[in-house]
């Protein structure tokens, strides 16, 4: 399998053929390929570096880390079935490149636009022992994708750039009021491109540059986040919301077109699937592991992000910023529950929610939706009923189409 793919970045054109094993999927990013131990002959190296001609720093083909990845994952480029600044997975061509059909929309979001129906949430109350309980489903958006309003790399005029910010809440709890330090965040700050068998090849202890005069302060131990098999030669992964039950998901591109339903399904929320199961449902499981996912993706988020650990919502922290923190790592209330990993295009418009600051004080972007799903607040009421008025059996909010998964 090769793929053939057309690359404009920078003003330049390239035509090159791309390096993609022929026996797995996985792209450039297999680790077993890089390493060596499957022989010293990759070729994989050849579509991110040039020895001579190299336009960016550690010899890549373009002018930083982030635009190499672009040339394969963004809008233009044929590389990758997966454009990570619109937040679609395209299908596979017979020549491995990516096709033109939508296979369906990226958990993560998208960096510049993104296709979350964050204002189409619907919830439906059910009874759990003698509580009223809610579960909640966050569908594509119907009239199509949207700027983004958050994103882990801030985009300038569509142009996704490196991330300068705040790691907010890195470091020990702290009793002078301190958010966290200035760091530079690349994709290859997340993710390894020389792959490394850790799910989307996300670096267990990630290292962001510091920018600013804070330290960073790295992990204690290793966040890994435990991934499946690779795909099949002729096969590639499924990335898209698209799940089903059972606890081995569904983990392949052809699977998902094998179920036969729209490129808009699928659940962005995805806090149980199928959403609205009120028993034998499983969590989100995209590496097949429903028991253990939850716990390992928030723990990896909590690497840069120290402080959002919560060992429960009335435990009083010795923090004077995160003084009490909402739960966040049990079983189907991860940090990936209420967030993407990207970016979002969740509207907040409301005075609340649009002008709410960053931890410290310092002024957010008017409108920042801080990777939400939902709206507003709506990310709340997903879960929450505090008015106590509901009764089961009641849904709020448009009915999806298709209703599952
Ligand atoms: C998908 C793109 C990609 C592929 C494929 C790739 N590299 Fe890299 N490589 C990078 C990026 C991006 C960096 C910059 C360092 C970073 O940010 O991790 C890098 C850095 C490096 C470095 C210096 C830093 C380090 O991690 O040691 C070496 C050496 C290197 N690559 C060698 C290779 C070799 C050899 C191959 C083929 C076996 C290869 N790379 C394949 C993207 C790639
Ligand atoms: C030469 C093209 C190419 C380049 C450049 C490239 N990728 Fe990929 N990437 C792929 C392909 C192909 C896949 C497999 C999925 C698919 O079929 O599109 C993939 C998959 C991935 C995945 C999912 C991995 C998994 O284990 O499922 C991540 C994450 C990723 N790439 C990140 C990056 C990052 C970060 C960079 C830049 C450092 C980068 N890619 C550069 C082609 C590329
Ligand atoms: C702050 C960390 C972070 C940064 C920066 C980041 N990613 Fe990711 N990325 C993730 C995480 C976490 C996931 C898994 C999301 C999930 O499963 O919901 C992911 C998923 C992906 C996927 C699979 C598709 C999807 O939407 O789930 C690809 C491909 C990918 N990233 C490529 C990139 C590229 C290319 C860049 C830079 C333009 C980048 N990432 C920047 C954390 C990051
Ligand atoms: C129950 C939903 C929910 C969960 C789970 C959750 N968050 Fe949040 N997060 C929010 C909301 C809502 C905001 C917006 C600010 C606010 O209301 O405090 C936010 C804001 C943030 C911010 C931006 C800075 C700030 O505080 O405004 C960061 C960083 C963050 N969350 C990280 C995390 C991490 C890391 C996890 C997992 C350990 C996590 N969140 C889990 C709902 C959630
Ligand atoms: C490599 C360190 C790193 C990791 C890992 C990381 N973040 Fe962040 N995060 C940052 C930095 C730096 C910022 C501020 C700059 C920005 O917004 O990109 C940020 C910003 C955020 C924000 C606020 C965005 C806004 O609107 O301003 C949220 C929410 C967030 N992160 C959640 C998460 C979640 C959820 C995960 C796990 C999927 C995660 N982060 C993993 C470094 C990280
Ligand atoms: C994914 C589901 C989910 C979301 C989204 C969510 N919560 Fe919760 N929340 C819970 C659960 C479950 C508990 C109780 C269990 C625990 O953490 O001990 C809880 C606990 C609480 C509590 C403590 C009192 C109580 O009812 O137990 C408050 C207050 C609260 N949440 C407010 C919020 C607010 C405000 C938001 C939006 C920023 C939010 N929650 C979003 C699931 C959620």
């Amino acid at each position: 399998m090769r793929r053939l793919m057309l690359l404009i970045a920078a003003g330049s054109l390239w035509l090159f053929l791309a390096a993609v094993p022929v026996f797995a999927d996985g792209g450039p990013h297999v680790a077993s390929v890089n390493s060596g131990v499957a022989g010293v002959n990759a070729d994989s190296c050849a579509g991110c570096h040039r020895a001579h001609t190299a336009q960016g720093e550690f010899l890549l083909v373009a002018s930083s880390a982030t635009a190499s990845c672009l040339t394969c994952h963004g809008t233009t480029g044929l590389g990758s079935t997966v454009d990570v600044e619109n937040g679609i997975q395209y299908t596979l061509g017979t020549d491995g490149s990516r096709d033109t059909a939508v296979l369906g929309y990226t958990r993560a979001g998208g960096f510049v636009t993104a296709r979350i129906g964050s204002g189409e949430a619907v919830r439906l109350a059910y009874l759990s022992g003698t509580n009223v309980r809610q579960l909640a489903k966050v569908p594509v958006r119907t009239a199509g994708s949207q700027p983004t309003t958050s994103a882990h790399l801030p985009n300038t005029g569509g142009v996704v750039g490196a991330a300068d910010g705040v790691a907010w809440g890195n470091g020990p709890n702290s009793l002078t009021e301190y958010a966290g330090p200035t760091v530079d965040v690349e994709c290859a700050t997340c993710h390894n491109p020389h792959g490394n068998g850790q799910y989307r090849i996300l670096n267990p202890m990630p290292a962001p540059a510091i920018t600013g005069v804070d330290p960073f302060v790295p992990a204690a131990v290793d966040a890994p986040v435990t991934d499946a098999a690779l795909a099949p030669a002729g096969d590639t992964r499924n990335y898209t919301i698209i799940q089903t039950n059972g606890g081995t998901g569904t983990l392949l591109a052809s699977q998902v077109e094998g179920l036969g339903l729209p490129a808009t399904a699928g659940d962005y929320f995805r806090r149980r699937v199928p959403w609205n199961a009120t028993s034998g449902s499983s969590n989100d499981a995209p590496n097949g592991l429903s028991a253990t996912f939850t716990a390992q993706i928030s723990s990896w988020c909590l690497t840069c992000h120290t402080r959002y650990l919560s060992a429960g919502w009335d435990e009083l922290e010795d923090d004077a910023i995160y003084k009490y923190r909402h739960t966040a790592t049990a079983t189907s209330r991860n940090c990936i529950t209420c967030h993407v990993a990207h970016g979002s295009n969740a509207q907040m418009t409301g005075y609340n929610s649009a002008n709410m600051d960053y931890p410290g004080g310092a002024a957010a972007p008017v409108g920042d939706s801080r990777l939400l799903k939902i709206d507003n607040r709506g990310t709340c009421q997903a879960c929450h009923e505090p008015t106590g008025t509901i009764v089961a059996g009641q849904q709020v909010g448009p009915t999806p189409v298709p209703l599952v998964p």
